[in-house]
C-alpha cells in the first residue's frame, strides 16, 4: 500500500476541509487536485467547464492524479468529487495511498453546498434531484475505490481527522 493519505467522496463531503486539518496533524503537505488544476490552467473549474467542457476536466483530473504516483514526500491528497470516476484514476489512486472515502447523506450537502456556486455540476433548478441522482450512481463506485469508509454527518472535521488517523495507526482498514 502506498504512502500517501487520500480523501474521496462527494461534493461538500469536507475533503479539503479534513485534508487541512489531517495535514496540520500529520504535517504533510496538503495536495488538492481542484486547486492544482486552477493553477495549472490559470482558471477557476466552472471556467474550465464553460469553455472546454467537462471531458476536458476530466483529463485533466487524470493527469493531475497520474502525477500523484511519482512523489517521494508523503502527502494528504484531497481529490475532486468526480475524480473516482475514472476506472484508471481508481487504480492510480489505490496504488498511490490509502484511500478514505467521508460518506455525506445528501441532506447534510444540500445545506453545505446552499447558494455554491463554483461547482458547476450543481448549479440552475432542481439541485436537490441532481444531488440525489449523482450521489446514488457514484456511491458504489466511491466504495469500489476505498479502503476505508467513514459516515461524516454531524461530525467535526477535527474528529474525523482523528478517526482516520485512529484507523490508519490500528491499521483497521474495511477491506
Ligand atoms: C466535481 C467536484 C468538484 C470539482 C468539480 C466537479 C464532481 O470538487 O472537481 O466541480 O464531479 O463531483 P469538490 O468535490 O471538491 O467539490
Amino acid at each position: 500500500m502506498g504512502k500517501h493519505v487520500i480523501l474521496i467522496g462527494f461534493m461538500g463531503a469536507g475533503k479539503t476541509t479534513v485534508g487541512k486539518v489531517l495535514a496540520d496533524t500529520m504535517e504533510r503537505p496538503l495536495w488538492d487536485t481542484d486547486l492544482l488544476i486552477e493553477e495549472k490552467a490559470g482558471m477557476s473549474i466552472s471556467r474550465i467547464f464553460e469553455r472546454y467542457g467537462e471531458e476536458e476536466f476530466r483529463r485533466l483530473e487524470t493527469e493531475t492524479v497520474r502525477t500523484l504516483t511519482s512523489l517521494t514526500e508523503e502527502r494528504v491528497v484531497a481529490v475532486g468529487g468526480g475524480l473516482p470516476l475514472r476506472e484508471e484514476n481508481r487504480r492510480l489512486l489505490r496504488q498511490a495511498g490509502i484511500v478514505v472515502y467521508l460518506r455525506v447523506r445528501p441532506e447534510t450537502v444540500l445545506i453545505r453546498l446552499a447558494g455554491d456556486t463554483t461547482r458547476p455540476l450543481l448549479q440552475g433548478e432542481n439541485v436537490e434531484e441532481k444531488v440525489e441522482k449523482l450521489l446514488a450512481y457514484r456511491s458504489p463506485i466511491y466504495e469500489e475505490a476505498a479502503h476505508l469508509v467513514l459516515d461524516v454527518d454531524g461530525k467535526s472535521p477535527g474528529r474525523i481527522g482523528k478517526e482516520i488517523l485512529c484507523k490508519k495507526r490500528l491499521k483497521i482498514w474495511d477491506r
